[in-house]
């Protein structure tokens, strides 16, 4: 982002006072509204590579095991750029998001993480933090040792950093699977790289794990799978 401005001003260095102008209302522009609709629309046209697994509810993946394709509408633009980013440097090893992610431009990744974000079924459920489920004890004290919501925050549906992912009511399988790739290599042959994460699994079993995750997807949130665009 800080980039294109600085280039955009480039491009009229002749009109020094006006390229300042314009670049401070950029920049108070993009930290207003980091998701422009007009990013979204672009984005709704370069989704259909995606609709044919992340559109279909309940879609099954079969790589490194089955397991449900995550829901991806309404997770946080930020970190769906972050994933996205993640999967085309290598970071994270999946091989089809890692061969799909290649074939993006940033501007690409930055048009389909503003159009997931907004891509929600219309009317957008609300989430009431009180029909959430208490976790047992034993559940309780896992998320607490892991100090979970301190990131991921209130209900696991408000993390503290856009570039954080919202992880209540995401699907159970998929949870458990993203929770071992931060594991050492040996826990899934598609790992990912993340040194925050990572340090946050080391002191859990797998048993641990998928209790956490059996508990997560069971809250109230606001990930969706969206089959069709709220933008055509
Ligand atoms: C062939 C099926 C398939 C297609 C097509 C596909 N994905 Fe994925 N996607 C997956 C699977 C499976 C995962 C889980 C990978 C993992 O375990 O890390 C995933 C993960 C993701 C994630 C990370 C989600 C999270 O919670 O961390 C994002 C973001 C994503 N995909 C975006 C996209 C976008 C955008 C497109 C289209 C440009 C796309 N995907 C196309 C199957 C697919
Ligand atoms: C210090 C902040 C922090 C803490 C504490 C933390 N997380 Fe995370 N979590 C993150 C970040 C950042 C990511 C995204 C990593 C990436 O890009 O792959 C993440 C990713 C995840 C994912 C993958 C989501 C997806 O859609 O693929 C799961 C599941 C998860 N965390 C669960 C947990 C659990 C369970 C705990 C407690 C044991 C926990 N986190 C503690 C910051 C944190």
């Amino acid at each position: 982002m800080p980039q294109t401005t600085l280039e955009s001003t480039m491009s009229h260095a002749r009109f020094p006072a006006v390229a300042a102008v314009a670049t401070l209302a950029v920049a108070a522009a993009s930290l207003a509204a980091p998701v422009r609709a007009q990013d979204a629309a672009e984005g709704a046209k370069k989704a259909a590579m995606c609709i044919g697994c992340h559109g279909i509810p309940g879609y099954q993946a079969s790589f490194p095991e089955i397991h449900k394709v995550p829901m991806i509408s309404g997770q946080s633009g930020a970190y769906i750029a972050a994933a996205l980013g993640a999967y085309k440097k290598g970071e994270r090893k999946h091989p089809t998001m890692h061969g799909i992610a290649a074939s993006l431009s940033e501007k690409d990744i930055a048009d389909l993480a503003a159009y997931y974000e907004k891509n929600l079924r219309s009317p957008i459920k609300t989430v009431a933090a009180t029909s959430a489920v208490q976790p047992s004890a034993v559940v309780a004290a896992l998320l607490a040792k892991g100090a979970c919501a301190s990131c991921h925050g209130a209900g696991f549906d408000k993390p503290i950093s856009p570039a954080y992912p919202k992880i209540a009511g995401q699907h159970a399988d998929y949870l458990y699977l993203a929770l071992r790739s931060y594991g050492p290599t040996a826990h899934t042959p598609a790992g990912r790289a993340n040194p925050i994460m990572g340090a946050q699994v080391k002191p859990f079993t797998r048993a641990e794990l998928k209790a956490m995750a059996d508990y997560l997807a069971s809250l109230p949130g606001e990930l969706q799978t969206v089959p069709q665009s709220r933008f055509r």
